[in-house]
């Protein structure tokens, strides 16, 4: 009998010592995650695309603003922003369409505007504390359809590091490059 406990004792323990080094193995992972991509990212940036299409910022109902060639290879953008809630809380959203293809210009984007749209970057100001030391700025890069596109693997939607360190440059110290508010 006291030879059986002692057993189930020793059996305790090593379980309580594996379900420690799982937790830990665990806390590593969550640790190493970046601060983008993650579970809770996507399904902010599917509300956030609702509360676009809500907003007629996307979809075939979009209000349209004034074309214009960028640059860098054959590519035509398109600016928007407005105050809209998502999840409660209601605060600024940039729009930056950006349409591609080879023979792309800023006719074939008033003709049509939907044919073309290759991505949809977004930027929208979140509560207080979501992000302190950026402005609190959610970045997605959405495809024409609203998911997330994942250029270097993970998601770009969430605090990502690739958006956040050009826009920090942007002038006025509020990450915007092409408004001033
Ligand atoms: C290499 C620098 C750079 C990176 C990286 C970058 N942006 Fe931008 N972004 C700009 C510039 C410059 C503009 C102004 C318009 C233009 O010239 O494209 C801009 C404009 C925007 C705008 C319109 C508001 C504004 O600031 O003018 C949005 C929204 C936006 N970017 C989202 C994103 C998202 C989302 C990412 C990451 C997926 C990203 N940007 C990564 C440079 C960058």
């Amino acid at each position: 009998m006291t030879r059986k406990m002692r057993c189930g004792l020793g059996t305790g323990l090593v379980l309580v010592a594996v379900a420690g080094v799982i937790a830990i193995h665990h806390a590593g992972i969550l640790q190493a995650a970046p601060p983008f991509g993650q579970s809770e990212d996507l399904a902010y940036a599917s509300k956030l695309w609702q509360a676009l299409e809500h907003n007629d910022l996307v979809g075939d109902h979009a209000i349209f603003a004034m074309p214009y060639t960028a640059g860098v290879h054959q590519k035509v953008l398109m600016m928007l922003g407005r105050k809209i809630e998502v999840d409660g809380h209601t605060g600024t959203v940039l729009v930056k369409k950006m349409y591609q293809g080879e023979d792309i210009s800023v006719e074939k984007v008033i003709n049509n505007p939907q044919r073309n749209l290759a991505i949809v970057a977004v930027m929208f100001q979140r509560q207080a504390g979501y992000d302190p030391d950026h402005h609190n700025w959610f970045y997605v890069r959405f495809d024409n359809e609203g998911k997330p596109t994942a250029p270097m693997g993970v998601p770009f939607a969430g605090r990502v590091p690739k958006c956040i360190s050009c826009h920090q440059a942007a002038p006025g110290n509020d990450f915007i490059y092409s408004f001033t508010r």
